[in-house]
């Protein structure tokens, strides 16, 4: 919406966005029941976010980082937001807790106390809702005490200063100042996991590391992935070749039979002139026997015409016999 309506209004867009996801610190932009919903989880929104930018990056030839936060604890979380499409990340409750942060010691040492049930969701007067440390400032807050105070600063529109129980702003300064009954003490989902103060030099070198690790994780992870693949790969070939030579033996097969059965055909036809044939010689056995016989009849009635005519001749029969 903000890139829309800049693009709009000024023909310019950001120079960067921070996409803040539920597991933070401090206020929150999301609505109670979105906190928990992993519908809203920094994992999902940051590729929805990267993915929107992209149109405003072609449109205005811009590279617009895309900075991932709340929740990114290890070097391991800043491997996986980089890959999921993050330029870089913000880290806030990971630097409470180094000897450079300006808090007050008992800040830090707030942090290194809470356990995971200590970090609640609170309302803040400034309608919207927050992740603070559990403390004794808080139960009073729930039990219905009211500070006294003046607003000094009008610093939030949304502040309903009037029926405010406390002043967001001074609670938060008290905090960093180390007045435990006092103050509010903001601080992200993974701050019971931290367990000492370090420098910012340490806490980069440890995060240095991890993230080297995870990136030689997830190369490893491809690798084995892309060796699967080529398993898949070598697999499938052989299973087409398969497929060809049982593809091309049953052409054969069915090629031979082809011509088994144009033989069979062709000797049933064989078989059937055969039988014509054989029944014609016998017809013409048959034929040539009649006439034989007809031959031997005509020679004999030859010779009796003969005999007959001699008799004729000699006087002694005087019609022809039969
Ligand atoms: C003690 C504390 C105070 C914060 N105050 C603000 C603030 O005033 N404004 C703001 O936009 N974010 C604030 N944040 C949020 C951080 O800027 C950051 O985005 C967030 O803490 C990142 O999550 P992480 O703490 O899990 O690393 C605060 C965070 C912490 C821990």
């Amino acid at each position: 919406m903000i890139f829309k309506s800049w693009s709009k209004k000024y023909k310019d867009i950001p120079d960067a966005v921070v996409v803040e996801g539920p597991k933070a610190g401090g206020h929150l932009g999301f609505k109670v029941e979105q906190i928990d919903d992993p519908d809203f989880a920094l994992e999902l929104i940051l590729p929805e976010v990267v993915a929107e930018i992209k149109a405003f990056e072609d449109l205005y030839h811009r590279t617009i980082p895309v900075i991932a936060a709340g929740g990114i604890f290890t070097g391991a979380d800043i491997y996986k937001f980089f890959k999921l499409g993050a330029s870089g990340v913000q880290m806030g409750t990971r630097f409470v807790v180094t000897h450079e942060c300006d808090a007050n010691i008992r800040f830090k040492e707030a942090y290194l106390a809470c356990r995971e049930e200590d970090i609640e969701i609170i309302k803040s007067p400034v309608g919207m809702p927050g992740r603070a440390i559990r403390n004794s400032f808080l139960k009073d807050i729930a039990a219905g005490k009211k500070m006294r105070f003046k607003c000094a600063w009008r610093c939030l529109k949304s502040c309903d200063v009037k029926n405010a129980r406390y002043c967001i702003s001074l609670v938060l300064d008290n905090a960093r100042q180390g007045i435990l009954d006092k103050g509010l003490f903001f601080a992200g989902s993974n701050a019971y996991r931290v367990d000492k103060i370090v420098s910012v030099n340490e806490l980069l070198q440890e995060l240095i590391t991890q993230y080297q690790y995870a990136e030689e994780k997830g190369a490893g992870k491809l690798k084995d992935e892309y060796e699967k693949v080529l398993e898949k790969l070598v697999a499938l070939k052989e299973e087409y070749f398969i497929d060809i030579k049982e593809g091309l033996g049953s052409l054969v097969d069915e090629y031979e039979r082809g011509i088994e059965k144009g033989t069979v055909l062709f000797r049933e036809e064989y078989l059937k002139t055969m039988d014509k044939i054989n029944s014609l010689k016998a017809e013409y056995q048959n034929a040539v026997d009649k006439a034989n016989l007809l031959k031997a009849e005509i020679v004999e009635m030859f010779e009796h015409y003969s005999l007959f005519d001699k008799l004729q001749i000699e006087g002694t029969c005087r019609e022809p016999c039969r």
